[in-house]
């Protein structure tokens, strides 16, 4: 498989689609995936994509809070260690597969240091 760059919103679209298929079908991170989102992936992608051109692209078209996202979703299904071990896994294994490039390596470092707080955060750790 040729690795591409990460060039605007088709590969982001890539990217993203690719990521959570692998995460959907994952054993220990899919079924939280599958029970929160359900039926909702037109939703939850495409807010996605957005997110992730943004910290990429600086296209600021996404308008959420994912902290608080997480922290409701954390009080409902309790996310662990090995979650967010697998998450990071499962995003850099995408990456890694299809991209190669600047905003590649932006995306890699981007996603752990942004799950690696949110793990802290959700912990308890400079609430
Ligand atoms: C759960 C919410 C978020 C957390 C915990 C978080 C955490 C972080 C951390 C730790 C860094 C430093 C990373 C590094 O230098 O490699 C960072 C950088 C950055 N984040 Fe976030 N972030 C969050 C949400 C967002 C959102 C929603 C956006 C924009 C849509 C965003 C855009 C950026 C950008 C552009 C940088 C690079 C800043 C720079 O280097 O000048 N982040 N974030
Ligand atoms: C243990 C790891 C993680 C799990 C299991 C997880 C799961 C989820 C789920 C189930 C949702 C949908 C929540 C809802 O609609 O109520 C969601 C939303 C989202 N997640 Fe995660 N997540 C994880 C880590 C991360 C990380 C590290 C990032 C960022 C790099 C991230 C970015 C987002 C964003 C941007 C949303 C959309 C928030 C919004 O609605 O604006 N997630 N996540």
């Amino acid at each position: 498989m040729i690795k591409q760059p990460i060039s605007g919103h088709d590969t982001v679209v890539l990217l993203v689609d690719s990521f959570y298929d692998k995460a959907r079908k994952d054993e220990l991170i899919g079924p939280i995936f599958n029970e929160v989102i359900g039926d909702q992936w037109d939703q939850h992608l495409p807010t996605m994509y957005r997110f992730w051109e943004d910290i990429l692209f600086n296209t600021q078209a996404y308008e959420g809070n994912p902290m608080f996202v997480h922290r409701q979703l954390n009080e409902r299904i309790p996310l662990k260690p090995e979650h967010f071990e697998r998450w990071k896994t499962l995003f850099v294994e995408t990456v890694r597969e299809l991209f190669e490039g600047d905003k590649a390596e932006l995306a890699e470092q981007r996603a752990v240091s942004i799950a690696t707080v949110m793990q802290l955060k959700l912990a308890g750790y400079g609430k």
